[in-house]
């Protein structure tokens, strides 16, 4: 099966076409990061406008790219959420009117769904039960799965994303946007173990993420020791080096912490981790040490599909369509949508010893 994958959730404009949600025969990402650069974030107006511009040409680049045209194309798959609602509409109108137009299945993706999908490609396929560890700009997310498409919530962010608290920290410092890829940079010379961060600790006892103390901590640690942001060009003195190490081993130490003792608690058979921050190198080999003491294999998406494409969406899309699932043409922007299964017998989770419904 032939799926083109659409997806402008955020900042990127993508289009993919992908056969058997196995093999990329195409992937074109548009990326607006410089656009955004000045502002230190996504600007969302402006995000919206740009993939108006750019979704017609980079679906057109994606087809021609792929080899095969759009009459050979069995099925569309558009992010349908969670994102930034006038982002995520330029992606659902044109899916639609695609669809329609070639009279083929349209279906509407989770945007974190195509996350955990993100590995299908240079893995091996995924022995389920599965946990998945989605890190990105805008999620921070355990999912338990139990076997394909079944996604029971673990752990989630009390407050600020992994990848969030990256591109704050670096903006803190003078740093530039994004900020993760910049300060795992920096953090290559510093030391680790020069600032002590305690980790978060969550009153009710849910096995969740918080962020946010730690980025006020680093904000404490700047003004105290009046820590100068790095002007553009200007190499960063050790401090800044051991600060950016210190602070990226807090954040992989909480997020690897918790989903190893997890995994000893629900004994998946594979651990995913991916999205924006599974690009760390850091955070690689943390996870790859835990799967190696839980004796099962992790699984990382590559670098160019660590981040937003639509080759993840166009592989999540075409597990549903096999299923038989299909969105009509009322579907629409869900910008808050959770990837969480109501579905599942509480008789299953207790004997998956899912202890947490969030
Ligand atoms: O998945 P993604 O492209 O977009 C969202 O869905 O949010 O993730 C972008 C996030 C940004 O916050 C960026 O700083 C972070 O991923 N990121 C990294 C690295 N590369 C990208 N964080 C830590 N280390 C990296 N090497
Ligand atoms: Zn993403």
């Amino acid at each position: 099966m032939l799926v083109l994958g659409i997806e402008s959730s955020c900042d990127e404009t993508a289009a993919a076409v992908v056969r058997d949600g196995r093999v990329i025969l195409s992937s074109v990402i548009s990326s607006q990061i410089e656009m955004h650069k000045p502002f230190g974030g996504v600007v969302p107006e402006l995000a919206s406008r740009e993939h108006l511009e750019k979704i017609g040409p980079i679906v057109h680049q994606a087809i021609s790219a792929s080899g095969v045209t759009l009459d050979q194309i069995d099925g569309v798959a558009v992010t349908r959420g969670p994102g930034l609602v006038g982002a995520l509409l330029v992606g659902v109108s044109y899916a639609k009117a695609l669809a329609f137009g070639l009279g083929i299945p349209l279906i509407g993706v989770n945007h974190i769904e195509g996350h955990v999908y993100s590995v299908a490609f240079e893995n091996p396929e995924v022995e389920y039960p599965a946990l998945a560890l989605i890190v990105s700009g805008g999620h921070t997310n355990l999912f338990y799965i139990p076997e394909e498409g079944i996604y029971q919530i673990v752990s989630r962010t009390r407050d600020d994303a992994a990848g969030e608290a990256f591109d704050k920290v670096a903006k803190m410092l003078g740093l530039g946007y994004p900020g993760g890829p910049i300060i795992e940079k920096l953090a290559r010379d510093g030391d680790p173990a020069k600032v002590k961060f305690t980790r978060a600790k969550i009153s009710d006892g849910r096995p969740d993420f918080s962020f946010s103390g730690l980025k006020t901590a680093v904000a404490r640690f700047i003004r105290e020791n009046d820590v100068k942001p790095v002007n553009a060009g200007a190499a960063p003195d050790q401090v800044i080096l051991d600060l950016a190490a210190s602070f990226q081993y807090a954040v992989v130490d909480a997020l690897v912490g918790t989903m190893k003792k997890q995994a000893k608690i629900l004994g998946p058979k594979t651990l995913i981790v991916a999205g924006g921050v599974a690009c760390n190198g850091a955070l690689k080999a943390a996870a790859e040490s835990a799967a190696s003491s839980l004796n099962i294999p992790v699984y990382f998406p590559s670098k160019e599909l660590s981040t937003d494409n639509a080759a993840m969406i166009a592989a999540a899309g075409n597990a549903h369509l096999k299923k038989g699932d299909r969105s009509d043409l009322r579907l629409t922007a869900d910008v808050t949508m959770r990837l969480q299964n109501a579905g599942i017998p509480d008789s299953e989770l207790r004997r998956q010893k899912v202890r947490y419904r969030l």
